[in-house]
């Protein structure tokens, strides 16, 4: 029998409102020991987790069964996160110590990691093979730009103007590649927060306009960037963007909602309307130039994956495709600070938490 003094972060109350890290989450050090382990069941030890806006939503007060995509994380549960773990024990065939695997596991050094077996589409478990920072980039989020642009949004070479908000971020970098540099699109607009990420979009995304929203000039810059209409809008944050964007939309305009990043750390609001909504103007649009939006899961393309890495990876190669990444390095009891960073828009690209032992 071995023993591991392992540190876990678990949520204590699901806060309203703004998150406070403290009031949230609590730290917890426990024994495991490999007489824990069931058959199937891993020993593992957290080297990178991945860091997801939804992440705030699973913790989200008014995230209830049924009401999110997933089983909601409540109070008194692990802290989930997807992440590349080392197998230090194993009871599982397929897996031998010293294995990395890509799965949802924990915010923890030490964890157990057990195969899902309720048919769970977001509950990955795999080996890491080839860069396993790649795989958290384009593992989770690289496929939710393909499959969300090509897929949801059924984007082609046809399309002139396509706009992505949060556009400098871990999706958002990876729309603007391959509507830019694989299908071509003539004009690509991306919006992001900062000057600094509008360079990133200009010279390493391919934008042919990036607008920072926080700009006095957002409004007219937006309104030139996309005088000829918006044929298709792949929404990150909804909130005041998305309402622009619809109010510009070409007749048979494709929206692609992928994210609402704008209201996840706003959840005090109960169900009242949030104070950037949609005006009645362009729900109005919605329907006189019949606009689609398309609400997109990235777990809905779970059989598709393979093909989807194989061409991400491709245009990698090609040139097409870069990686943008933002690794930060963390002790495990700094490791929440992750989320903040995502939501105050510290990051550019793909947050990754590399986990430090001192
Ligand atoms: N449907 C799916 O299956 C799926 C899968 C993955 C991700 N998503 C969604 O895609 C979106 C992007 O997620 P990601 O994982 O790619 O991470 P990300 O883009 O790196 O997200 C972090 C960025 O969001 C922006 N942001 C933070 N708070 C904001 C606010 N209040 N208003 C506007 N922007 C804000 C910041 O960039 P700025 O500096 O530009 O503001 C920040 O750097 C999220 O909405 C996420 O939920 C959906």
């Amino acid at each position: 029998m071995t023993k591991y003094s392992a540190k876990q972060w678990f949520v204590k109350k699901r806060t309203e409102g703004n998150i406070n890290i403290q009031e949230t989450f609590e730290l917890v050090t426990k024994e495991l020991s490999t007489d824990d382990l069931k058959e199937g069941d891993l020993l593992a030890k957290g080297l990178l987790f991945s860091n997801d806006p939804t992440q705030r939503l699973w913790i989200s007060k008014d995230s209830v069964e049924g009401k999110l995509y997933r089983a909601p994380i409540v109070d008194g549960e692990l802290m989930q996160t997807y992440g590349i773990y080392e197998i230090l024990e194993s009871r599982n065939a397929e897996f031998e110590k010293g294995d990395q695997v890509f799965a949802r596991g924990n915010w923890a050094d030490y964890c157990i990691l057990s195969p899902d077996t309720t048919g769970d589409a977001g509950a990955f478990l795999f080996k890491v093979q080839g860069d396993p920072t790649a795989l958290l980039t384009f593992g989770v989020t690289g496929i939710t730009a393909y499959f969300g642009l090509l897929h949801s949004g059924a984007a082609t070479s046809k399309d002139s103007t396509i706009v992505v908000s949060v556009a400098a971020g871990a999706t958002g970098s990876v729309v603007c590649q391959i509507a830019k540099n694989v299908l071509g699109i003539k004009n690509v607009v991306g919006i992001t927060g900062s000057d600094a990420k509008c360079e990133v979009l200009k010279k390493t995304c391919g934008c042919d306009y990036a607008l920072n929203y926080r700009s006095p000039t957002f409004k007219a810059d937006f309104e030139e960037a996309t005088k000829d209409e918006i044929d298709l809008y792949f929404d990150n944050t909804g909130g005041e963007t998305l309402n622009m964007a619809l109010l510009r939309m070409k007749e048979h305009g494709r929206v692609v909602s992928c994210g609402a990043i704008s209201l996840y750390d706003d959840d005090d609001t109960k169900g009242a309307p949030v104070s950037a909504g949609i005006s009645r103007e362009a729900w109005l649009q919605v329907i006189y130039h019949r606009v689609t939006i398309q609400g997109m899961l990235v777990t809905d393309f779970a059989d598709q994956i393979m093909k989807a890495l194989t061409d991400l990876g491709t245009w990698v190669a090609e040139g097409k495709l870069q990686l943008i990444q933002d690794i930060w390095e963390a002790e495990i009891e700094e490791v929440p600070k992750g989320m903040l960073k995502l939501l105050r828009g510290e990051n550019t690209g793909k947050l990754i938490t590399k986990v430090i032992y001192p």
